[in-house]
């Protein structure tokens, strides 16, 4: 499915976005807009560079070990079915790969931080760690778990910059994450992003 053109310009002055982000555990039951779900993905792992594949967030070596997966519910995303998606960068584009719907699932495989469930979509950001390594060994761990940060805080901002708000765990149980949402066993979970109006 492609996703709405992403903007560049916006009107939350990144200094605000900044002040204004903090983790939020609760949300309302208000929908996503598809072109908003479209701008939270470009931001995090979106192309940004002329040559067609660098992207919104920095990766070591450029070698981008990291997906990007949404989980929706029903009526959750204006416009998108229930289910769970992998985010295509190259195509700015969502696969589908599951139906169901797993928000609640997540949650309680997330030591049953039920809040998360309250928030429309949660973001799942893994890493398979094998892309990295080849070239920087057991250090690639790290510096994949560095880009998910910055993947985080593009999620937190641009979430803010959409008067939306974001939330961040990494409380859960990597085996039943990937269980759950029928996951590839080398993507390993690092965050979960709820994200919602606050
Ligand atoms: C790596 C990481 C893991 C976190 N895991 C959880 C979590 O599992 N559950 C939770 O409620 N908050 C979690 N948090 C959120 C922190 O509790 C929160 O960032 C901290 O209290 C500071 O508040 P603020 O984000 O609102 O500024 C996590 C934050 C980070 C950076």
């Amino acid at each position: 499915m492609k996703l709405p053109r992403a903007k560049q310009t916006g009107m939350v002055a990144v200094e605000q976005a900044i002040a204004q982000r903090r983790t939020v555990r609760s949300y309302q039951s208000k929908p996503l807009s598809l072109e908003q779900l479209a701008q939270l993905m470009w931001a995090a792992q979106g192309i940004t560079g002329k040559s067609g594949f660098k992207r919104a967030a920095p990766s070591a070596g450029a070698l981008y070990p990291m997906d990007l997966y949404v989980v929706a519910d029903g009526a959750c995303v204006e416009d998108l079915e229930a289910g769970v998606y992998h985010y295509e960068p190259a195509g700015h584009m969502l696969s589908p790969i599951s139906d169901k719907s797993l928000l609640r699932d997540v949650a309680r495989a997330s030591l049953s931080q039920m809040w998360m469930a309250t928030a429309p979509v949660n973001l799942l950001i893994t890493a398979e760690y094998r892309r990295i390594e080849g070239k920087y060994g057991s250090r690639g761990e790290r510096y994949a778990m560095i880009e998910a940060g910055h993947i985080g805080q593009n999620i937190f901002l641009q979430a803010e910059a959409l008067g939306l708000k974001a939330g961040i765990l990494g409380a859960f149980q990597d085996g039943e994450i990937n269980r759950v949402l029928d996951l590839p066993h080398t993507h390993e979970p690092l965050i979960i992003m709820p994200v919602g109006y606050g």
